[in-house]
């Protein structure tokens, strides 16, 4: 699996605290079988990370770290497959984010075309709609991150409508957990199975109640989805992105 958001970067915003908490939270996201992690840093007024070098240098120190060898209980080195740590950020949209990509200020996912955006959780349809186009007509393709926390998006058609508007849609794992009384949960599922989702992604923040956390969400996509898709947005779709090749 490659994960498309995470707050995997010790220090930088609200997820990982330390070097230590970063590395748990790889090995935890490692056990689930993700080979592959975004680092998307919040850039918003809390987190006004607006220093792309400085992300470089540390994802590069924390992927060098994460893949060192290590000695297991018999005293061997123990080989592990190597994580791969991709940079990105997690941008909350406003009217300066363009320029800013533009300056080169502002990280896209893997230095691709695609752009990975958040809006406040009561942000009106119409301001998201803005947002794509503005991306779009740039030369970004936006990437919707936690669609499900938007409550605009609830209603009627609107998610097939951003799509059209050539969005592509991200969704957290820990958001399909829940049963049929969970709203959110149920709208995630029935997104999921009309393939309007494009990514899943954990929007890991620490080792406790925000950890990567795939497996309800896994359990339920296996029966549920048929296995070509479940593979499109749990892998193929974000490993396109790494080759900043075109999603469908
Ligand atoms: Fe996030």
């Amino acid at each position: 699996m490659i994960d498309i958001h995470s707050h995997i970067l010790p220090g930088v915003d609200d997820g990982a605290s330390s070097m230590k908490e970063s590395l748990h939270m790889l090995s935890m996201a490692r056990r689930q079988g993700i080979t592959d992690v975004f680092a998307t840093s919040h850039y918003s007024k809390a987190f006004p990370n607006r220093d792309p070098e400085k992300l470089r240098r540390i994802r590069d120190e924390l992927m060098s770290r994460a893949n060192r060898p290590v000695k297991g209980p018999d005293g061997k080195i123990k080989r592990r497959r190597p994580i791969r740590i991709w940079t990105g950020q997690e941008i909350f949209y406003s009217n300066s984010v363009i320029r800013l990509l533009e300056e080169g200020k502002l990280l896209t996912l893997a230095d691709s075309n695609y752009v990975l955006v958040e809006f406040m959780p009561s942000v009106p349809y119409s301001e998201i709609c803005t947002a794509v186009r503005n991306l779009s007509r740039a030369g970004y393709t936006p990437v919707v991150a936690h669609a499900e926390r938007y409550r605009c998006l609830r209603k009627g058609k609107r998610v097939e409508e951003l799509i059209d508007l050539e969005a592509l849609i991200q969704m957290n794992y820990r958001s399909v957990s829940g049963g049929w009384h969970d709203a959110t949960a149920r709208w995630c599922k029935d997104n999921l199975k009309k393939r309007n989702i494009h990514f899943m992604g954990t929007d890991m923040h620490n080792i406790g109640s925000r950890m990567p956390d795939t497996k309800e969400a896994m359990s339920w996509m296996r029966k549920h989805l048929d296995s070509t898709y479940l593979r499109q947005i749990t892998r193929e779709n974000a490993l396109r992105i790494t080759e900043n090749k075109i999603i469908k």
